[in-house]
């Protein structure tokens, strides 16, 4: 936020700021998506609450989204339509976290995992990762980390912030692990289609044999078909821990907006090629920071394979300028380039930078680090 304000102020004094720190698509939401909502919003019929879990076509057709991408088979009353996936994150959380219950939380991670874990009154237990493994947790050292408190393992490939995706032999290792150990797994599918390594989706846990049913799967529309204003997201589990996590919701927020609803119905039914066409403009770009950032002074970068970040080592820039906040300051007023400090995903000595812009802001903000990098 601080990097925020100063961006902002650097902007209003007339500076050309360009922003690696979007965290959502650049594009428009499709054509196809937009007008189905404006049929809606003129349909009387949706001016109306909708069931509190969802209207049931929606549920409906997340279920067979569940099937397709994530490959378990499951029934309409195990889903529940959420306000973005961020709301179905605390849901889960609160549906299975009792007091004092730990959480292990792989690191660098999203920062709502941990604060929601203590909302829904729980301790959150991170399990610290860097580049050298990729990463990524292994079962050992998520052993090492369990206690006889530990309740779940927030699981998320791809990842914000480091673009990491799990290999279907890792994810499998790691829903055994959990299976064995009887720890339930929360996992964050949002960027599950939004990867580069020639697979339609990231391998998902829920299919793993030894999970059972104690797996519950958080998705919505907001990367994949760039929705982010439209929060609509989902939880999907067994049964009656949506049933919970539905009556949780009836007396937060009730239902999702009923035309946003018919929106994200539009999307998971209709043509793929707007979809594939992101995706690829994603790619052309990540390939483009990739290959800018092994070329910089003194960084290092694990090439991402999913998601829209890469998640660069800045360590002796850490060290002259005291940390990566520090480091993101002296680009923000060098450079004229917005990063975010990898303190706010629990890692110093990283940053997070977005390739979600346009490829010339891209190539420019490449171009100015380079030359702040070279300076120091
Ligand atoms: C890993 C992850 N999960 C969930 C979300 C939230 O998605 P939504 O906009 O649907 O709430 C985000 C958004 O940044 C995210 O990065």
């Amino acid at each position: 936020m601080a990097i925020t304000e100063r961006a902002r102020q650097l902007r209003a004094a007339g500076e050309a700021v360009i922003s690696l720190g979007a965290g959502e698509p650049d594009f428009p939401t499709p054509a196809h998506i937009v007008e189905a909502a404006q049929r809606a919003a003129s349909d009387p019929a949706n001016h109306h609450y909708t069931p509190n879990a969802g209207l049931p076509a929606l549920r409906e057709a997340v279920a067979e989204y569940t099937a397709e991408f994530s490959g378990a088979r499951v029934g309409p009353q195990q889903t529940l339509i959420t306000n973005g996936a961020k709301q179905a994150v605390y849901l889960a959380l609160a549906a299975l976290l009792d007091p004092g219950d730990e959480a292990l939380i792989p690191a660098p991670y999203w920062v709502t995992y941990p604060e929601a874990t203590k909302l829904a009154g729980g301790i959150p237990v991170a399990v610290s990762t860097d580049d050298a493994t990729g990463f990524k947790v292994s079962p050992e050292q998520l052993d090492r980390t369990a206690t006889s408190r530990t309740k779940l393992l927030i699981f998320v490939s791809p990842s914000n912030p480091t673009g990491a995706v799990y290999t279907p032999e890792e994810v499998a290792a790691i829903g055994q692990w959990a299976g064995e150990r009887g720890i339930w797994v929360v996992t964050d599918e949002i960027y599950q289609r939004l990867i580069y390594t020639g697979e339609t989706s990231a391998a998902s846990i829920i299919s793993s044999p030894e999970l059972g049913d104690r797996w519950l799967a958080i998705n919505g529309v907001a990367k994949t078909f760039a929705m982010t204003g439209w929060r609509v997201g989902w939880l999907v589990g067994p049964s009656d821990v949506i049933k919970a996590a539905a009556s949780h919701q009836s007396h937060l927020t009730s239902n999702v907006n009923n035309i946003a609803q018919q929106g994200a119905l539009a999307a998971l039914g209709g043509p793929r090629e707007p979809i594939e066409e992101m995706r690829q403009a994603f790619d052309r770009r990540r390939v483009t920071m990739y290959r800018w950032l092994t070329k910089m002074n003194g960084v290092s970068c694990v090439e991402p394979d999913g998601a829209f970040y890469a998640f660069p080592s800045l360590r002796p820039h850490v060290e002259r300028w005291g940390s990566s906040m520090g480091v993101a300051a002296h680009l923000l007023d060098e450079a004229k380039v917005a990063v975010v400090p990898g303190e706010a995903f629990g890692a110093d000595g990283y940053a997070r930078m977005s390739y979600a812009l346009a490829d010339h802001d891209l190539e420019t903000a490449m171009e100015r680090l380079a030359a702040v990098f070279d300076r120091t």
